[in-house]
């Protein structure tokens, strides 16, 4: 059996698992009830990304259209707000045993093509300036510093305020495919998206 992750809306019983990755990423970790509060807003979009076992035919995919029964603990996750046209990205993180294995990509493509099904035209983040692999992630698809915030942080650390390109022109559409392809069965994910393959019920991005 080889690893594969769905993704999926985090749910109140997630809490104890991402609250624990919380407290191993940030240096100022969000408490339970900030979470318990942005669960319970109607605008927002809160995911988590969890392994699963593939038959081995199948091969690893962190792109699948058919969520599996049999999931692990939780890998990942990430938060947005809606409000009109604009998505904020409140928070984004991944368990350090599970980094750089494209999990915090995939939880990004979730959320993009989530902004879009709401019609969301932009999405803006805030990351701490000494952030560069966070940076490096949000260049990647397509934001790009637009202002600071002085001692944005309760440690005095500023924040860059970085806003992505309109999410619906075709540029845009074609970095998110690049970005799909490279991943773990992102080919297939995009055969399955022809029609190429038989893609089964359900669909998860
Ligand atoms: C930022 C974070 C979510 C990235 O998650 P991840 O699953 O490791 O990211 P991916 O594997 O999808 O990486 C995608 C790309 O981002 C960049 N990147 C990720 N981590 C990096 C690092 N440590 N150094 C430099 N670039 C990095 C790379 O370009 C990487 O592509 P590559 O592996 O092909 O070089 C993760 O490092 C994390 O949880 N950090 C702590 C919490 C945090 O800072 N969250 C962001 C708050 S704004």
């Amino acid at each position: 059996m080889v690893l594969s992750c769905v993704v999926e809306p985090m749910r109140p019983a997630d809490l104890d698992e991402v609250v624990a990755i919380e407290r191993a990423s940030f240096p100022r970790p969000w408490p339970r009830w900030a979470f318990e509060s942005e669960l319970s807003l109607p605008y927002t979009c809160y995911l988590v990304a969890r392994p699963r076992q593939e038959p081995p035919e199948e091969g690893p995919c962190l792109l699948r259209r058919r969520p599996g029964p049999a999931q692990g603990p939780i890998w990942g996750y990430a938060g947005m707000q809606v409000i009109l046209e604009e998505g904020h990205i409140m928070t984004l993180a991944v368990h350090p045993e599970h980094r750089r294995r494209g999990i915090g990509t995939l939880l990004l493509l979730h959320l993009f093509a989530e902004a879009r099904k709401r019609k969301v035209l932009r999405l803006t983040l805030e990351v701490r300036e000494t952030n560069l692999a966070a940076q490096c992630l949000y260049r990647q698809f397509g934001f790009a510093v637009a202002g600071r915030r002085r001692r944005y942080y309760s440690d005095g650390e500023d924040a860059l305020i970085m806003w992505s390109d309109r999410l619906d022109t075709l540029e845009s559409q074609a970095r998110l495919e690049r970005l799909r392809s490279r991943l773990p069965g992102g080919k297939r994910f995009e055969r399955e998206e022809r029609g190429d393959l038989d893609s089964g019920p359900g669909d998860v991005l």
